[in-house]
């Protein structure tokens, strides 16, 4: 039984009631007007948006190719700033925030870590994050904390200026615009080869703590006949709450500590590096991750359409030699991740039914 709440907003619902409810309960309260608002996990995501989103930054793609067409794009949502608020290392997400907001217009105002905010004072960084709502119109966050963003976007919305909050990358938990970029970057690659339906994906490295893994393989699961191969040390193995929602959802599911076995059935191979930063006591250093790794050798295993994917920063388990074949995708993601950023930027703020517009006047 759903919990009883007031309205289909987080601003008549407590903390606590939103907290204890399933996620497909709080997907509807993270919308405005049917488009999504917060973007905080990617089971607020169904096919209807993975395919809107794709057709969207393909079309926001195809338009920035003339300076027309970029000039356009800068327009369209140049009365708005984005907070892009980082308090977590970040490279390449954070630049594709910035790129993506600059692509759309969107004025980008930076905090980067705590060191130099009033969080130094003693302040909470629920107050500073609430700070922002009074200069800018989104925030985009990457915390440590797993559902930060969940708290500060209830938080917002029951202040006078509620504003959307963007999760881009929480704690081991979540990382859902990477997700996304991921699904679009698996749609392009296997555009000519039937799209990612019935297709095998294998998921290697360190799963039991990367949050891209856990936000990927929720979408992958809206994809009829999908299985998904879990390659990975026992002690980082996939979390049994991914594996007991996968099963709900009726994915075949299989687990294994041998990744290079796995080389030849694969479509897809989503490599992922350890994550050490979340060691105690360097417990991790321990393992052996070769068997965890691709090098040129694997090449001739892998399918002729598969694709090699990773979200990237790499730590070796990707052999530089293998950047050269055409089936490494992983900085085609980086490229693809603005292009999604800036699509959901512009579903955000109501102004995508524009490049429908625009884009048929320019192809017809
Ligand atoms: C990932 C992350 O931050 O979770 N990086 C990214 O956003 N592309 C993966 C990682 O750090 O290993």
């Amino acid at each position: 039984m759903a919990v009883m709440f007031r309205g289909n907003s987080l601003k008549d619902i407590s903390w606590n009631e939103f907290q204890a409810l399933r996620p497909a309960e709080k997907a509807p309260m993270l919308t405005s007007g049917g488009h999504p608002y917060h973007i905080l996990f990617s089971q607020q995501f169904d096919r209807e948006f993975l395919n809107r989103i794709i057709t969207l930054a393909t079309m926001t793609r195809r338009i920035a190719k003339t300076r027309g067409g970029l000039l356009y794009l800068q327009g369209l949502l140049a009365e708005k700033r984005a907070m892009l608020y980082f308090v977590q290392p970040s490279t390449r997400t954070f630049l594709s925030f910035f790129s993506a907001c600059e692509m759309v217009g969107l004025k980008p105002g930076e905090v980067r870590g705590t060191s130099t905010s009033s969080e130094l004072k003693g302040e909470s960084p629920e107050d500073t994050v609430r700070t922002f709502s009074s200069y800018f119109d989104l925030i985009v966050m990457r915390h440590p904390e797993a559902g930060f963003a969940e708290r500060i976007a209830w938080l917002l919305s029951t202040t006078e200026r509620p504003i959307p909050v963007v999760n881009a990358g929480s704690g081991k938990d979540q990382h859902p615009t990477q997700a996304l970029l991921d699904i679009y970057t698996l749609q392009r690659s296997f555009e000519e080869v039937g799209g990612i339906e019935g297709k095998t994906v294998v998921f290697v490295g360190d799963l039991a703590r990367g949050r891209t893994v856990r936000s990927l393989s929720r979408l992958l699961a809206l994809y009829p006949g999908v299985r998904l191969v879990f390659a990975a040390p026992p002690s980082l193995q996939i979390g049994d709450d991914i594996l007991a929602e996968l099963r709900e959802a009726g994915v075949p599911v299989q687990l294994t500590d041998d990744f290079h076995a796995t080389i030849p059935e694969a479509d897809a191979i989503y490599m992922t590096r350890l994550q050490d930063e979340w060691d105690i006591a360097g417990e991790s250093q321990k393992i052996d991750l070769r068997r965890f790794s691709f090098g040129v050798e694997h090449l001739p295993l892998l399918k002729p359409n598969a694709a090699l994917l990773h979200p990237l920063p790499r730590r070796g388990e990707i052999a530089v030699e293998v950047d050269h074949d055409p089936r490494a995708v992983y900085w085609r993601q980086v490229r693809n991740g603005m292009w999604i950023r800036a699509a959901l930027m512009l579903m955000i703020f109501h102004r995508d039914a524009e490049i429908d517009r625009y884009y048929e006047d320019l192809t017809s």
